[in-house]
């Protein structure tokens, strides 16, 4: 399954902490688009849908929350929970999120700019795709 956790290197002092990302040394991208998720109620999930064509890096820069990953055969949860773990995501993941925490900001650096036409939100027509492929 295309997805990995990446360490994020801190940069602190006596004065706090700092991470830096930069593409490609920290990010195995190019950064098109940066959004950010908070303010999820309590038992909500998120997500539920594929991209056919995007690559993407989440980070809890406050709080946490749990992906949630299905490649068609496996799943996997990844629990996001300090802003030095970053979650990569590949092409044709389904992803869902859930077990926000209240303060978590959830931000998603993307290679690409928005398209909805990118988007598989039907889980049947992700499942006919990963599995013909
Ligand atoms: P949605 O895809 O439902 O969010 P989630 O990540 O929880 O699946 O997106 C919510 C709304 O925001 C939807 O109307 C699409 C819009 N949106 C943008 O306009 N630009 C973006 O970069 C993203 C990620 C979403």
């Amino acid at each position: 399954m295309d997805f990995r956790v990446i360490n994020l290197h801190e940069l602190g002092d006596e004065r706090g902490c700092l991470v830096a990302l930069e593409s490609p040394k920290h990010v195995p991208f190019d950064i098109k688009r940066v959004y950010y998720i908070y303010g999820t109620k309590p038992d909500v999930s998120r997500g539920a849908h594929a991209h056919q064509n995007l690559n993407q890096l989440a980070i809890c820069v406050s709080g946490s929350c749990v992906f949630k990953l299905f490649d068609g055969r496996e799943t996997n949860e990844v629990r996001l929970d300090s802003p030095t773990k970053g979650l990569f995501i590949g092409n044709m993941i389904w992803r869902e999120m859930h077990s926000f925490s209240e303060d978590c900001v959830l931000m998603v650096l993307a290679s690409r700019n928005y398209d909805e036409q990118d988007y598989i939100r039907d889980r049947d027509s992700f499942l006919k795709l990963v599995n013909q492929a």
